[in-house]
């Protein structure tokens, strides 16, 4: 088994992350064989298609590589690293540049979502976006990728283009990848929309809980969070059509591994007024620990700088045959 996954460092880790993906990254970790691998990485090539300084960058790559760590990633079990230093990723991506199709990056949702109706003005970064993940995840041979469902349309181009090229050039030189999307937590919603995903982009800090917010931040978002009048009902079918209290019993029961129909039996018939401080207590006493491991990593450079040095030697090394296997397959002299 091989497991790989990325996260763009734009901004703060956020509750939907932490639920949708990274738990499970850590859970893949935590359960590994030893024939296994993961393999964990800051998207920082991803993250060209928004426009940031580069101060603000090299602080991003630090601040979400500690907060990866502070979740529970161990970089001397999984690797991890950043893509930028790991070049067999951008020659890759123009490698599969040449099997995408126009036609199958035209249906990539998160494209029309982010280019928004400006679409002549969208980078070709963003565009091209998706391509560059397919060549993340086919560098490794990976098996299994854990992400939220917001990326089930990138792996299933990634295993469209993957099967064009082992067509085309006559030889099995990837692996079809399969996502692994959580059941209950594939899309953790806003705090203030139930039909919006909860996001790093949110201009509204409100809409999130970030794993850096303090005690008092998580109690006074989750009190301020949108919900309705009516009471908890006794079952979670009973949530239907009521999208910010279906989202807040969902979070509830992922944090507290109950499904949602035992937390419906638990606050039945009771207000939010009762049900929001229980949930903020519980976030609390989940987000606390690992920020406060996150605080006592973010500054230490040295430290990050070298955890990422060192996961991007290994992944160099790890991607290196499939590389020259696809260079070789296309008839390209190295
Ligand atoms: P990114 O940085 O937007 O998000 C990182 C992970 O968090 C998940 N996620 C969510 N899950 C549930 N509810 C939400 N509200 C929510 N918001 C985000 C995402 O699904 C993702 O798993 N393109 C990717 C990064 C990437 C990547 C890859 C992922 C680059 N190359 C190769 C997997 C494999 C992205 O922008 O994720």
């Amino acid at each position: 088994m091989r497991v790989l996954s990325g996260i763009q460092p734009t901004g703060n880790l956020h509750l939907g992350n932490y639920l949708g993906a990274i738990r499970n990254w850590v859970k893949m970790q935590d359960e590994m064989d030893a024939q296994s691998q993961c393999f964990f990485f800051l998207a920082d090539m991803h993250s060209i298609t928004v426009h940031e300084g580069r101060e603000q960058r090299l602080t991003n790559v630090r601040e979400m590589a500690a907060a990866l760590v502070a979740c529970g990633i161990d970089p001397d079990r999984s690797v991890l690293f950043n893509q930028a230093r790991v070049p067999a990723h951008a020659e890759l991506c123009w490698l599969l540049n040449g099997t995408a199709r126009i036609g199958w990056l035209n249906r990539m949702t998160q494209f029309k979502d982010k280019a928004g109706k400006n679409r002549e003005g969208a980078s070709i970064g963003l565009y091209v976006y998706p391509v560059l993940q397919a060549a993340d995840v086919l560098l490794y041979q990976a098996t299994h990728v854990p992400v939220g469902e917001d990326q089930k349309q990138h792996l299933e181009l990634t295993r469209d283009i993957a099967i064009k090229f082992n067509t085309d050039f006559e030889r099995e030189v990837f692996t079809l990848p399969d996502p692994i999307i959580p059941k209950e937590t594939a899309r953790i919603m806003s705090l203030r929309d139930g039909s919006a995903k909860m996001s790093k982009s949110d201009p509204s800090d409100q809409s999130r809980i970030n794993l850096t917010d303090d005690n008092d931040t998580i109690a006074q978002k989750v009190r301020k969070a949108k919900t309705d009048p009516e009471p908890l009902p006794s079952e979670a079918k009973g949530l239907e059509g009521r999208p910010e209290a279906q989202n807040l019993v969902g979070i509830y029961a992922a944090m507290a591994g109950m499904s949602a129909d035992a937390v419906c039996a638990q606050f039945a018939g009771q207000g939010f007024g009762a049900f929001k401080p229980a949930l903020a207590d519980l976030l609390v006493s989940t987000l606390a620990p690992i920020r406060d491991r996150y605080v006592a990593l973010k500054d230490d450079h040295a430290a990050l700088d070298d955890i990422l040095r060192k996961g991007a030697e290994k992944a160099a090394a790890a991607a290196e045959p499939t590389l020259r296997a696809a260079y070789d397959a296309m008839g390209l002299m190295r």
